[in-house]
């Protein structure tokens, strides 16, 4: 075959993987195509490494063979984690992604100098900017999540001068490479300071904004890999950076507001500080607690229950019992509907995905806009392993971490019912004014054990 006919093809499979990926995030965006569009990105992907390896200019296949073998030790297990580490392991993902970035950047710079343009330079040396603090920003965001790493926010005097003077010294290093591409020596400085911003960048963030942070770094890494494709002159890198890029950013952007917060405060808020002290505070106040057998009478004479799921349902894999829970009301004739918090669980789309594994139909899934004004009408909201999102305080308390945030609105249902373990806080440490209320019953238990123990009640097995 003629390298042109070769080139040819090669552009054309480029472009089908290219309408896959913009397809793959039109999917993606419901939870009813969201499995489509995994397959489509999954495909896109494949085909445009198939076509790459096709290139005439690959001419041994050597290392390539090693590097996958190598890639899928990594990966295969990475992939097998469970749906609780599924945010740890898409920051170790981003990190292997800004590695082979950076490296290929660096590799590009050694094979072109000292023939190289200022335009190509200043290409070279945003992508390994970009591409080393990613890498590093990514471990440290991993490891935080991972908890091999402290949660809290890591702060000192003068900080954010410390770090952005480190991010000056790799821009000024980039400059002086670009009027003197030849300086070769000063190439690995660049890289080192580059991957010294991306802690310092992290570390300061505190664990519950992990999510947004990997986000953030995830465009960052879709940025690096842009730049690159215009290194290697790749057009369908250029593509997939750019829609990594801005979905990544658009995601952030969506996170923070349902959080409430703006970029900068997740930046440089160091939120996560707060909440310590304020859990540590003594509560006087008493709840009101139920048992399943309770629990299941109150929601057998119900005509409209809501569930809200939130992260301890993840943590207890309860989401089969829900199920279960689901079809024996829903068969009693009670409407039974899930209020879905953009930010419940612990990354986005977590309770969408949990409940679409359980097989919950789609319809029955209410996103927070258009659950909240059904609650004055509703009888029994069930909540199970929820906490932040359901905190009033986040309306009426102006001096909580959480003011401002939007939250489901379920003190407004006429009885509230809370699975948790205990009075523990959630994810932002603080506690919960909604448990005090007279209309709310507290249901101390595992997720999963209790949901269990209402459905055996209900089907008359509990005795
Ligand atoms: P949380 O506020 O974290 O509350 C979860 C509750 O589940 C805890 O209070 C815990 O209480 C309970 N729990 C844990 N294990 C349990 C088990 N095995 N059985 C029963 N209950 C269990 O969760 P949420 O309401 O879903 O809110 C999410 C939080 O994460 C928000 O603060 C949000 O801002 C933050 N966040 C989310 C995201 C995304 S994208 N989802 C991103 C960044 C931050 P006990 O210990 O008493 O059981």
């Amino acid at each position: 075959m003629n390298h042109i006919l070769q080139q040819q093809l090669i552009d054309l499979a480029y472009i089908v993987a290219i309408v896959l990926f913009i397809l793959a995030l039109k999917w993606l965006s419901s939870p009813a195509t969201a499995r489509h569009g995994v397959f489509a990105g999954e495909f896109g992907a494949a085909l445009a490494v198939i076509a790459t390896l096709c290139d005439y200019q690959v001419i041994e296949y050597k290392w390539i063979i090693v590097a996958l073998v190598v890639g899928a030790i990594v990966g295969i297990p990475l992939g097998l984690v469970p749906m609780t580490a599924v945010p740890q392991r898409t920051a170790m993902s981003h990190a292997f992604g800004a590695l082979a970035a950076a490296m290929i950047g660096i590799a590009e710079y050694y094979v072109r100098v000292p023939n190289i343009s200022k335009f190509e330079m200043v290409e070279i040396a945003l992508e390994v900017i970009i591409g080393s603090l990613s890498l590093t920003g990514s471990l440290i965001a991993a490891g935080k999540l991972q908890e091999v790493l402290p949660q809290r926010p890591i702060t000192y005097k003068g900080q954010n001068i410390v770090s952005l003077s480190v991010l000056g010294a790799a821009i000024v290093i980039a400059i002086w490479l670009m009027i003197h591409p030849g300086a070769r020596q000063l190439f690995p400085a660049m890289i080192v300071v580059s991957l010294v911003f991306g802690v310092l960048l992290v570390t300061p963030i505190g664990g519950a904004d992990m999510p947004t942070v990997i986000s953030l770094l995830n465009s960052y890494v879709g940025l690096s890999a842009a730049l690159l494709g215009f290194v290697l002159n790749n057009k369908v890198l250029v593509v997939a950076g750019a829609l990594d890029g801005s979905s990544g950013f658009i995601l952030s952007v969506i996170m923070c507001k349902a959080m409430n917060r703006s970029f900068t405060n997740v930046m440089f808020g160091a939120f996560g500080q707060v909440q310590a002290s304020a859990a540590a505070v003594k509560e006087e106040r008493t709840v009101r607690s139920a048992t399943a057998e309770e629990a299941a009478a109150i929601l057998g004479a119900a005509s409209k229950v809501a569930i809200v799921p939130g992260y301890g349902m993840a943590v207890a894999q309860a989401q089969h019992k829900v199920r279960e829970l689901f079809d024996i009301l829903t068969k009693k004739g009670i409407d039974v509907k899930f209020g879905i918090h953009p930010v419940a669980g612990r990354m986005p789309g977590h309770m969408n995905v949990l409940l679409a594994e359980a097989d919950i139909p789609y319809d029955r899934l209410m996103d927070m806009d258009a659950i909240n004004p059904e609650f004055p009408q509703t009888d029994v909201v069930l909540i199970i392993g929820a906490n932040d999102v359901t905190n009033p305080a986040a309306k009426t308390d102006q001096g909580s971490p959480i003011y401002g945030m939007p939250i489901l609105e379920v003190d407004k249902a006429r009885t509230v019912m809370v699975i948790k373990r205990s009075m523990s806080p959630g994810f932002a440490g603080i506690a919960n004014p909604l448990y005090y209320e007279d209309k709310t019953l507290m249901l101390f238990g595992d997720a999963k054990g209790f949901v269990g123990d209402i459905v055996r009640e209900l089907t008359g097995g509990g005795h």
